[in-house]
C-alpha cells in the first residue's frame, strides 16, 4: 500500500490536505475460539495489516467519508446529528455507529470532519476489518477532537456498534485485540472480567502464516448467532443444578460430571467445546511461557478439531487448509482463526519450510476446493493509535 496515495486521495476528494493520521490493525486469534461470549479466555494479537485514515476537521457539522478500497461507493456524507443506520451507506455504517455511540456516551464533536480510509486487511477474511474500522474511528475521533476517551471505552463502544448498530451478536475479543495490541505480544483476556495480561510471543525460527480460504465469511448471515444461542441454552440447562454465570467458569471435570443436564446432544457438544477450549487457552499460555512450543502447537491443533467436530464452524475450505498444513514438515500447529465458516486459518511454520509449505498447501487446496488460497506472513503489531503524518508519506 502506498500511503502517499492515501494523502493524494484525500486531496483529490476534498481539495485540501489532511491534518492527522491514524492506524488500527486487524487481528488473529492464537487460541480461545468462541469462548469470548461464553465468559472464557481468548489469546489474540493485533497484526500489522490494518486500516489507515487521514482526516481533517471541518467548519460545519458534516461528516464525509471516503474509502480507497470502495471507490465505487464514492464519498459518503451525513450530518453529525443524522446518525441512524442507513443500508446505502454500506461500510460507512461502522464509523457512523462509533460516532453515534461516542456522542451517546456523553462526548461532543465540536464540528464535522472529512476522512479518507485505506486498508490492507483482506475484506471478509475474518481478520476483523470491521472492528479495525470501529477502533480506527475511535482513535480518530479522540485525535481530532481531543476527547481523551479511554481505549477500553472505545473497545466497548466498538462492540456495541457491532451488536446494536450492525446487528451481529459478537463478543469483545476483536475490539479488545485491536484496541490493546502490542508489537510481538499476545493478549490473554478473561472475557468475563476483562482482566488481561500481555504475553511476549517469541517464536524463534518460526513464522505465523495466515492462510486465507478466500471463501467469504459474512458474519451477520452466518450461523454465529445460532451458536451463541445454543451456548445460552446449554448454560440455562446447566444452571438448573450449578450456580454459574457462564460456561467459562467450568472445569473440564465439572462439565463432564454435569453434562447429562444438557438434554440435546448437539447442544452438549457446543458447550463441551466452549468449556474445553477455555481450559486449552489457559494451558496454551503456560506452555508458551515455558518455551514448550510443541505442546503449544498440540493445543492449537486440538482447538481446530474441537471447532470442526463439536462446534461445527469450520467447513471443507478451512479443514482442507488446516489438514494439509498438519501434514507439512516444520509445522508446530495449525487451526482456523476467528468466527469460522470460511475466512482464515493460521499455521506456525519453521522458517526454512515456509516456501515449500505455501507451495504444497496451496496446491493441495486448489485441487480439493477448486480455487486458490492466499498466504501471508503475520507480524504482531500495535493496537489502534494516532500516527505521525510523516508515516503516511
Ligand atoms: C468473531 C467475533 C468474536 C469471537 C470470534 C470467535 O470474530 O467477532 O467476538 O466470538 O468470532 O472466537
Amino acid at each position: 500500500m502506498n500511503f502517499t496515495s492515501l494523502n493524494k486521495s484525500f486531496l483529490d476528494v476534498y481539495q485540501v490536505l489532511p491534518q492527522q493520521a491514524f492506524f488500527a490493525p486487524g487481528r488473529i486469534n492464537l487460541i480461545g475460539e468462541h469462548t469470548d461470549y461464553n465468559g472464557g479466555h481468548v489469546f489474540p494479537c493485533a497484526i500489522t495489516y490494518g486500516t489507515y485514515a487521514v482526516a481533517r476537521k471541518r467548519e460545519d457539522q458534516l461528516i464525509r467519508l471516503y474509502s480507497v478500497n470502495f471507490p465505487e461507493k464514492g464519498m459518503i456524507e451525513f450530518d453529525v446529528t443524522q446518525l441512524d443506520y442507513n443500508k446505502d451507506h454500506s461500510w460507512a455504517n461502522y464509523p457512523k455507529g462509533m460516532i453515534r455511540y461516542i456522542i451517546e456516551s456523553g462526548y461532543q464533536l465540536s464540528s464535522g470532519f472529512d476522512c479518507a480510509i485505506q486498508g490492507n486487511i483482506p475484506n471478509g477474511a475474518g481478520l476483523s476489518s470491521s472492528a479495525s474500522i470501529e477502533l480506527l474511528t475511535g482513535v480518530m475521533t479522540n485525535g481530532l477532537f481531543e476527547l481523551e476517551i479511554p481505549q477500553l471505552d472505545l473497545i466497548k463502544i466498538g462492540k456495541r456498534v457491532e451488536n446494536e448498530f450492525i446487528g451481529v451478536n459478537s463478543g469483545i475479543m476483536d475490539q479488545f485485540a485491536i484496541g490493546m495490541g502490542k508489537v510481538d505480544t499476545g493478549i490473554l483476556l478473561d472475557c468475563q472480567t476483562l482482566k488481561y495480561e500481555y504475553a511476549p510471543i517469541h517464536l524463534e525460527g518460526y513464522k505465523i502464516l495466515i492462510m486465507n480460504t478466500n471463501k467469504r465469511r459474512e458474519l451477520a448471515e452466518s450461523k454465529y448467532n445460532e451458536r451463541r444461542s445454543e451456548c445460552e441454552e446449554a448454560l440455562s440447562q446447566l444452571q438448573q443444578m450449578l450456580s454459574i454465570d457462564a460456561l467459562g467458569q467450568l472445569s473440564e471435570a465439572e462439565f463432564d460430571k454435569n453434562q447429562a443436564l444438557i438434554t440435546n446432544e448437539t447442544i452438549r457438544r457446543r458447550a463441551k467445546h466452549a468449556v474445553y477450549e477455555n481450559i486449552r487457552t489457559l494451558k496454551a499460555l503456560e506452555e508458551l511461557r515455558s518455551g514448550n512450543l510443541a505442546a503449544f502447537g498440540q493445543l492449537i491443533n486440538q482447538s481446530h478439531v474441537s471447532l470442526r467436530d463439536d462446534y461445527e464452524v469450520t467447513g471443507p475450505e478451512l479443514d482442507s487448509l488446516v489438514e494439509a498444513a498438519w501434514n507439512q514438515p516444520g509445522v508446530i500447529g495449525a487451526r482456523m482463526t476467528g468466527a469460522g465458516f470460511g475466512g482464515c486459518a493460521i499455521a506456525i511454520v519453521a522458517n526454512e519450510h515456509v516456501e515449500s509449505f505455501i507451495a504444497n498447501v496451496g496446491a493441495d487446496y486448489a485441487t480439493r476446493i477448486g480455487y486458490n488460497a492466499d498466504f501471508y506472513v503475520a507480524s504482531i503489531g500495535d493496537g489502534a493509535k494516532k500516527i505521525a503524518m510523516e508515516e503516511m508519506v
